[in-house]
């Protein structure tokens, strides 16, 4: 539930931090600067604005390097173990620097902080670490870094779930024209080798007016694409008074005056409806691309995942999309190393790549996470082993989206121009519907702007293309 009182005490204490953030530049000599550093996916991106959202209200400087900062605050992630090992590599550097500069406030919330396992190594053999939090309580942020800051010693709080949702603090965007929108929060799916269910909750979705009404602020302020974000948002709106299919959501988004662009993320394939393919088949905004994770090809390790479907029931789908869709591309995610799985298992995964013909796929060893039915299993798959199938699956993804990505040479999409490209200042990177980068020339002027663009040649993952005029071809 949207919580107004919450609200009001939060909007108090941000109040109350500028006067801390005042003494600090008094302090310092200059404005308190701050490092949001972001792990994870876009749940955790969408945290960090809210983050950096209140930061730059209450007068932090955020626009500085992570070893200039007077606070360091990393948003974590724990969905495979390296994600963790990452966090405690850079503690370990903090730490040497906290010795040297002992006002440096350090901070960590996110998702592997409602590891109770983490808390414990934390509080123990991390003392340095000023505030830890965790996911349910993030919009009390202004208050728990007031309390920091008059507090002598560590603060740790971590709530185990909430039903609360405080709406209208202040967000800072990365990007001016486009923004992630969380529709729901949590997982019920509980696939047994995933974790995010036990650091993210149970599932809730937002009510579909709070939802419209930010998007339509976001619009007002210069946004023109928008990606709705859940890890199942096929499921979205079970539970809310009036329900409502994500479908449903979609048309209604789709009405906004002004926004060009929707996307969304994640798809699971068990609650991908017809309805959906409908809406997207008809629709001038929503872009032409799924992700829509696999996993694995194996009707046997799909079951031990507790994915609820099939191999062949997920390349039917696939079809049904395509051929409804003709243009739409496919992305997913494959884990492999999955306890108990063989070359034989491999095999069948190498199928479904060749049969769906995927645009990308992100590929993932297996990574064991305490908690987890899966983590318990004792046919743990040998590393060794796993390497060799890893690069099995790699090499038959680079053979699939090799085939689908030169595909659209010669034509003319329009773009979203995103930024300058990284290797050349006279070119800009802009976004087609379907997710794929074309590099053409052209200035910042165009950042945030939709223009058609021809694509002359493939490069792999992008493509080389110029800007036309709209009667240019
Ligand atoms: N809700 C999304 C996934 C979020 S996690 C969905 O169901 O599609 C993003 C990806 O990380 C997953 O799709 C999966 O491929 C991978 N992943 C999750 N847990 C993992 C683990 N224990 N080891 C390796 N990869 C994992
Ligand atoms: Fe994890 Fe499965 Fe939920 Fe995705 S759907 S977040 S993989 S439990
Ligand atoms: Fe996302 Fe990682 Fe949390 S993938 S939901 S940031 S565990």
């Amino acid at each position: 539930m949207e919580n107004k009182e919450e609200l009001a005490r939060q909007l108090e204490y941000i109040d109350k931090l500028t006067k801390v953030t005042d003494e600090l530049k008094d302090q310092l000599g200059h404005l308190p600067k701050c490092a949001v550093v972001t792990f994870g996916c876009q749940m955790n991106a969408r945290d960090s604005e809210k983050l950096s959202g209140i930061l730059l209200k209450v007068g932090f400087d955020l626009d500085c390097d992570e070893n200039d900062a007077d606070l360091v605050i990393y948003n974590t992630c724990t969905v495979r173990d390296n994600a963790n090992q990452k966090v405690y590599g850079h503690l370990g550097t903090l730490k040497a620097r906290k010795k040297k500069q002992p006002n440096l406030k350090i901070v960590l919330c996110g998702c592997m902080m409602q590891e109770q396992s983490v808390i414990e190594t934390i509080s123990k053999d991390y003392k340095f670490v000023d505030l830890v939090f965790g996911t349910h309580n993030i919009f009390k942020f202004a208050e728990l870094l007031y309390n920091m800051y008059e507090a002598g010693s560590q603060i740790i709080d971590i709530w185990e779930s909430t039903d609360d949702y405080v709406e209208d603090l202040p967000v800072n965007r990365k990007y001016t024209y486009k923004s992630g929108v969380n529709i729901m929060y949590g997982c019920n799916n509980f696939c047994t080798y995933c974790i995010v269910p036990y650091v993210r909750g149970r599932e809730r979705s937002r009510d579909p007016k709070e939802i419209l009404r930010e998007i339509e602020k976001l619009v007002a302020d210069g946004v023109v694409e928008v990606m709705l974000l859940g890890q199942n948002v096929n499921s979205y709106g079970k539970g809310l008074d009036t329900p409502l299919t994500f479908a449903q959501l979609l048309q209604e988004v789709e009405k906004i005056d002004g926004l060009k662009r929707i996307r969304f993320m994640t798809s699971h394939p068990k609650d991908l409806s017809d309805e959906l393919i409908e809406v997207m088949a008809k629709s001038d905004k929503i872009c032409r691309h799924i992700h829509l994770p696999l996993q694995s090809g194996s009707d046997r390790i799909l079951k031990e995942m507790n994915r609820r479907y099939t191999k062949e029931q997920y390349i039917a789908l696939a079809e049904k999309i395509k051929k409804a869709i003709p243009d739409i591309a496919i992305t997913t995610d494959i884990i492999i190393g999955f306890p108990g799985e063989t070359k034989e298992d491999v095999d069948e995964t190498i199928d479904v790549i060749k049969r769906v013909g995927y645009d990308n796929a992100f590929t993932f060893i297996y990574s064991k996470r305490t908690g987890t039915p899966a983590a318990s299993r004792e046919d743990q798959v040998d590393e060794a082993f796993a390497k060799e199938q890893f690069k099995r699956v790699l090499d038959a993804v680079h053979e699939s989206a090799g085939l689908s990505n030169s595909s659209l040479t010669g034509m003319v999409f329009d773009a979203l121009v995103e930024e300058i490209s990284d290797n050349d200042p006279t070119m800009v990177t802009g976004r087609l519907s379907n997710n794929s980068m074309v590099h053409f020339k052209g200035g910042s002027e165009l950042i945030g702007q939709i223009v058609p663009v021809k694509l002359e040649s493939a490069r792999g993952f992008y493509y080389i293309g110029r800007m036309i005029d709209n009667n240019d071809n």
